[in-house]
């Protein structure tokens, strides 16, 4: 699994739960974090350079724990591999049959939103409903360096969960999976009965789908952490967010 930072350990968190003889390597690409202010090709190529490395590190399968990563990648990673490739991504199908009034708000990057990906995923499952994509610029990264209580993160989200509550959206998706780690602070902005949802349940379950189609499952329940940055102040990163201090490898990639 891959993202470009501590964001896809939510998504981890899920796939542990379901799937708990499995064994995992999860790499933040901290180095690049964030994949949201990059260009495409930038996201494009690092996707690619970590999956090859995980690959020769014995993955079975990729799981893209990055909704950027997937607008940017999915598909030319799929075209070069041969291992199934399960990439998340912002959960608008779901939003849609959940949502009474047909107005959902979306939050996530400016390049996962300004994707073709997202375009088409609108196209295909909107139907009737009116979307509100809001684009969070800075809010991972600040996220990952004050945690869920920083002062930029609490501004940040004033700025961009507000306008969602202004439209009076009935469902919010979580299309970065940086922002589950502010999933309470977001609500706090929104009405109550506002429904907010994410993409880490699907995609567990559809990593286990394919897991048993390619007759792939079976491990020991291990799991290695790696970064791009620096293991120290990651492990911290990881120790504010979770709540424990894992050992965290250097990989060079
Ligand atoms: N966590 C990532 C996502 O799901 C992106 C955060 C970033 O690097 O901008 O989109």
């Amino acid at each position: 699994m891959f993202d470009s930072g501590l964001g896809g350990l939510t998504v981890l968190e899920t796939l542990r739960a379901r799937l708990p003889t499995e064994d995992f390597i999860y790499f933040a690409d901290t180095a690049h974090l964030p994949y949201g202010d990059k260009p495409e090709e930038v996201v494009r190529a690092r996707s690619l350079a970590i999956t090859n490395n995980l690959l020769e590190r014995g993955a079975k399968a990729i799981v893209i724990a990055c909704n950027t990563a997937t607008a940017a990648a999915a598909e030319s990673l799929r075209n070069a591999i041969e291992v199934p490739v399960i990439a998340l991504e912002p959960a608008v199908k779901p939003a849609v049959s959940l949502s009474r009034r047909g107005m959902i708000g979306v939050l996530a990057t400016t390049r996962t939103l300004y994707s073709r990906r997202f375009e088409r995923l609108v196209q295909t499952h909107a139907q009737n409903a009116r979307i509100f994509a809001q684009p969070c610029p800075a809010l991972a990264e600040a996220i990952e360096l004050e945690g869920a209580e920083g002062d930029t993160v609490r501004a940040l989200l004033d700025r961009y969960v507000r306008p969602l509550a202004l439209a009076e959206v009935d469902v919010v998706v979580l299309g970065c999976t940086h922002y589950l780690w502010v999933m309470p602070a977001i609500a706090a902005r929104l009405p109550k009965e506002v429904k907010i949802v994410d993409s880490g349940e699907a995609v567990a379950r559809q990593v286990e789908k394919r897991l048993q189609e390619e007759s792939f499952l079976g491990g020991g329940g291990a799991f290695r952490l790696a970064t791009s940055g620096d293991p120290a102040s990651v492990g911290q990163t990881i120790q504010r967010l979770c709540g424990f201090a894992p050992d965290v490898e250097y990989w060079r990639i």
